[in-house]
């Protein structure tokens, strides 16, 4: 078994990390051979869009006439990474309601007409297998819930993008409130969330 491991907090030690790590824990519980790829988005930022893969994916005449060019090799390193995953972990805080600009450079490369989505009359059919995505997030404030008191731009957004490339099975684990809890209170908040965490995807196939 393959598990992506993403990380997104700009902190080396941070609310999200711990979440996505206690997250790791539980799954290689259950699977304690399978293989980690890390991909630190947090520590190691991928750039922000080059103009020759912008150019690329203008329009479909752009896209063949950059096939055989190196604009899509970053594109292409992280959608293999994707690929070779049977699990992705996520560990992302939101960011003035949605998430950070790491991750979301992460999927401007993931998500590529005539790679991962392609577009039919009827929209845009996701290309890749799906696979579990089990997103651990924490927020200085309440986005979830019936003490909610601001919009939540991250899980409808990451739903729809990861779907856009078929992905559909997410997870999503919420750690809310990390700035007014204390070790106590957010060691259980990691806890509650963990207790939602639904493994029995993993099989005999470890
Ligand atoms: C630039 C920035 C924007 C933030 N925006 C929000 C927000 O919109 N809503 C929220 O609840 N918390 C927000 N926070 C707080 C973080 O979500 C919170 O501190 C989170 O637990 C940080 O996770 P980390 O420890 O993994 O970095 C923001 C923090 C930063 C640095």
């Amino acid at each position: 078994m393959n598990i992506l491991h993403i990380d997104c907090s700009p902190r080396p030690v941070s609310h999200s990390r711990r979440l996505s790590a206690e997250i790791m824990e539980k799954v290689l519980a259950l699977a304690p051979a399978a293989n980690i790829v890390r991909r630190d988005l947090g520590a190691e930022p991928l750039p922000h869009l080059t103009s020759d893969y912008a150019a690329a994916l203008a329009s479909p005449a752009a896209l063949m006439a950059a096939a055989s060019s190196n604009a899509m090799d970053l594109s292409e390193a992280l959608i293999r990474e994707v690929e070779a995953a049977d699990i992705i972990v996520l560990g992302t805080p939101m960011n003035n309601f949605t998430i950070p600009s790491v991750l979301k450079a992460w999927i401007d490369q993931l998500l590529r007409v005539g790679r991962t989505i392609m577009p039919t009359p009827q929209g845009k059919v996701g290309m890749l297998r799906d696979r579990p995505v089990l997103i651990g997030i924490s927020s200085g404030g309440v986005f979830a819930g019936e003490k909610a008191n601001q919009p939540d731009f991250l899980t409808p957004y990451l739903s729809a993008a990861f779907a856009c490339v078929g992905l559909m099975a997410l997870q999503f684990l919420p750690v809310q409130a990390t700035a007014f809890l204390n070790e106590t209170q957010l060691a259980s908040a990691r806890q509650a969330a963990l207790a939602t965490l639904d493994l029995t995807m993993i099989g005999e196939d470890r």
